[in-house]
């Protein structure tokens, strides 16, 4: 039986990093209460010449090159993303032309924070069908450019990032994965994109990120433990068998809380939310990579992935490292 297997992983930060501190400079907030709601102390956010384009690159090509796979033998570039420059080319194009992949086709997909768990399905399913054997899977963001600057209650949240795997069909990997949406509670995080006027309708001006918080904490303290409890039904793993879980970094407080609600040791949750903030489809990928690069990530583990985020989507992955 083939299925999906994670073979390199890679990350790109932007160079400037912006601590609470600087954050209060500018707005009514302060770094104790950002640490103590959050999680959060500090962020990296894009500068001129940094886009998704350009932090998606940087991931795709370190993922290539810490997999030893050839530009040639990638047959898809997948990237998830929700805050692309462009309408098109997608970010995935702009990738396959950068990395050279010339036996590849691109695209991207858009399921917000849950991005790079959806990506990674589709990846598999691509796989497992026998339509493509290795694919590049990113999730690269600058949400920092949709965020009203002036709203405390959403900007000390958010970062820029971008982090990818190359995954090959293989005997061993993953073992489980599942995805679910609720459109019915879109409303509740949103970011509009910018229209202009045409001869039959008026301009309508594009939103920033808009955020009912309490109504996504309750969503995701809820949702996540039932959607893993799901997932390990659907294998003939337990929880006590897992030894990292990489949620997506949206606040230490859902990850406690998922971890209580769960009954598994906080230590075994993997956090970089510290330093990157919420980097929405970034976060899993960025996290697994730093996992990676430290060593912490030895042959056999099993990992539990989980994405939550606008749409409303959410999803979890089990796999062998
Ligand atoms: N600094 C200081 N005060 C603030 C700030 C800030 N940055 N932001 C809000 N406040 C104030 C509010 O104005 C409010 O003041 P008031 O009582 O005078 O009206 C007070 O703090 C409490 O506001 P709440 O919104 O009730 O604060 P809460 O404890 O819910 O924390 C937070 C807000 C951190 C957003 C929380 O709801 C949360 O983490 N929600 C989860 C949402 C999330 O993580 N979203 C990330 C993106 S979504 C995703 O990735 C899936």
């Amino acid at each position: 039986m083939i299925t999906t297997r994670i073979i390199g992983t890679g990350s790109a930060l932007p160079v400037h990093t912006l601590t609470n501190d600087d954050l209060s400079k500018f707005l009514d907030t302060s770094d104790e209460w950002i640490r103590t709601r959050t999680g959060i102390c500090t962020r990296q956010l894009a500068g001129d010449g940094e886009s998704t384009v350009t932090l998606a690159v940087e991931a795709g090509k370190k993922a290539l090159l810490n997999s030893g796979v050839s530009p040639e033998e990638i047959q898809m570039v997948l990237v998830a993303t929700c805050s692309s420059e462009n309408y098109f080319p997608s970010v995935g194009c702009r990738v396959q032309e950068a990395l050279g992949l010339t036996h590849a086709s691109a695209m991207d997909l858009s399921a917000a924070c849950s991005g790079f768990l959806f990506a990674l399905h589709t990846a598999h399913a691509y796989i497992v069908s026998g339509y493509c054997r290795t694919v590049l899977v990113i999730g690269a963001e600058t949400l920092s450019r949709t965020i009203d600057w002036s709203d405390r209650s959403t900007c000390v949240l958010f970062g820029d990032g971008a982090g990818a795997c190359v995954v090959r069909g293989e005997e061993t990997g993953l073992i489980q994965i599942l995805q679910h949406s609720d459109g019915t509670k879109g409303d509740v995080l949103m970011a509009n994109t910018r229209r202009t006027a045409t001869p039959v309708s008026s301009e309508r001006e594009g939103m920033p990120l808009s955020m009912d918080g309490q109504a996504v904490f309750r969503f995701a303290v809820k949702t996540v433990p039932e959607c893993i409890q799901e997932l390990m039904a659907k294998t003939d793993r337990s929880l006590e068998e897992v030894d990292h879980v990489v949620l997506h970094q949206a606040n230490s407080r859902i990850i406690e809380s998922v971890a209580k609600r769960l009954h598994m040791p906080l230590e075994k949750f993997a956090i970089n939310l510290d330093r990157h903030g919420n980097t929405s489809a970034a976060s899993i990928p960025l996290l697994l990579d730093e996992m990676n690069r430290e060593g912490r990530l030895k042959k056999g583990d099993l990992v539990l992935l989980s994405g939550f985020g606008a749409g409303l989507t959410w999803g979890a992955a089990l796999l062998e490292w």
